[in-house]
């Protein structure tokens, strides 16, 4: 009798992933945890951090804070080299690792995600990069971020920039800081978004009771880790109801396989897997062979014709 090896193989947007499996932008040093394990065996695709126009410094320390059991906060701030360095520099040391990259980027205006996008399609490595993630919902910078993803105009507004001039799917990054994440969903549909990203990190505040002051400076600050997988499930599911011809990639509290297929039977295609990372750098590993297992379980000959599964 032959034994069949399910595929975790998935096509969304055009892409073709061999593992749903994508690292969090801004948690994970793929090069670096190359070093531990081939992430080509493990992951489907890499993300890079955020990055914007002009190198940003980030904001002051502390920066994060861990929240035990429960996950953590962070305000980085998009600390980033910048635009021009990371394509000039990154993008090849990643595209190196042999998965398709995709470039996850922030403006404070859809001009400015314009002219970025021009940057990138103009720069020689451009061929490098596979897709395009629009993070709309960054918590941590006084402009742009949450302020520009918490609002449907302006959220079709930065896709219709980017998508106008851009040939590479784009995933616009949701907030779950928002009262109706489907009609900004919506807003990055008609804009032209060839997926959805949900979640970025919730708004959170640490009290320190020593100091009697928060423990952040900004005082509000991005909450990731366990505690926010029901959120980021919910939002995933809802997107799914509404678009159900949309590639979700789900994100938000994955910490192992049963994470990964409560997002997928919610309705995701992909997901990304964050601030475990921290912890445990080696997870993908984990993950991957317990998602195979259970396919085999299963009787699955593909992962992917779980998507959506809990719906029906
Ligand atoms: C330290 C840190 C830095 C992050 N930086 C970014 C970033 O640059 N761009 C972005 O879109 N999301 C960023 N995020 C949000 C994550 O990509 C992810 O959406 C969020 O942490 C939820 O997933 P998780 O609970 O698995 O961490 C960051 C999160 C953390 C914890």
């Amino acid at each position: 009798m032959s034994i069949v090896v399910p595929s975790l193989s998935v096509s969304a947007a055009g892409l073709s992933f061999h593992s749903p499996l994508l690292n969090a932008s801004g948690t994970f040093n793929a090069p670096l945890f190359n070093q531990l394990f081939p992430l080509k065996e493990v992951m489907g695709g890499i993300v890079t951090k955020t990055v914007t126009q002009n190198p940003q410094a980030g904001n002051l320390q502390p920066r994060t804070t861990e929240l035990p059991g429960i996950g953590m906060l962070n305000s980085i701030g998009l600390q980033n080299p910048g635009l021009a360095y990371t394509l000039a520099t990154e993008i090849p040391e990643l595209k190196a690792l042999g998965l398709p990259v995709i470039l996850s980027i922030s403006a404070n205006s859809s001009a400015e995600f314009a002219q970025m996008t021009e940057a990138m399609l103009s720069h020689p490595h451009a061929t490098l990069i596979d897709a395009v993630e629009l993070n709309l919902s960054c918590p941590n910078v006084a402009k742009g971020g949450i302020h520009f993803g918490s609002a449907a105009d302006s959220v079709k507004e930065a896709l219709r920039a980017v998508t106008g001039i851009c040939p590479k799917p784009v995933f616009a990054k949701l907030t779950p800081n928002v009262s109706d994440i489907v009609s900004i969903g919506a807003a990055a549909i008609e804009g032209g978004a060839a997926g959805l990203t949900a979640i970025n990190t919730v708004l959170g505040v640490a009290i320190d009771i020593h100091q009697k002051k928060p423990v952040m400076p900004r005082v509000s600050a991005g909450y990731s880790g366990p505690g926010i997988k029901p959120i980021a499930l919910h939002a995933v599911w809802n997107l799914h109801k509404h678009f159900p011809e949309t590639p979700i990639i789900g994100v938000g509290g994955i910490s192992n396989a049963q994470d990964v297929l409560e997002f997928i039977m919610a309705g995701a295609s992909l997901v990304q897997v964050g601030t475990i990372c921290f912890r445990h750098p080696t997870i993908f590993k984990s993950i991957q062979a317990d998602l195979q297992a259970f396919c085999a379980k299963d009787r699955l000959d593909s992962v992917s014709a779980l998507t959506g599964c809990a719906h029906r």
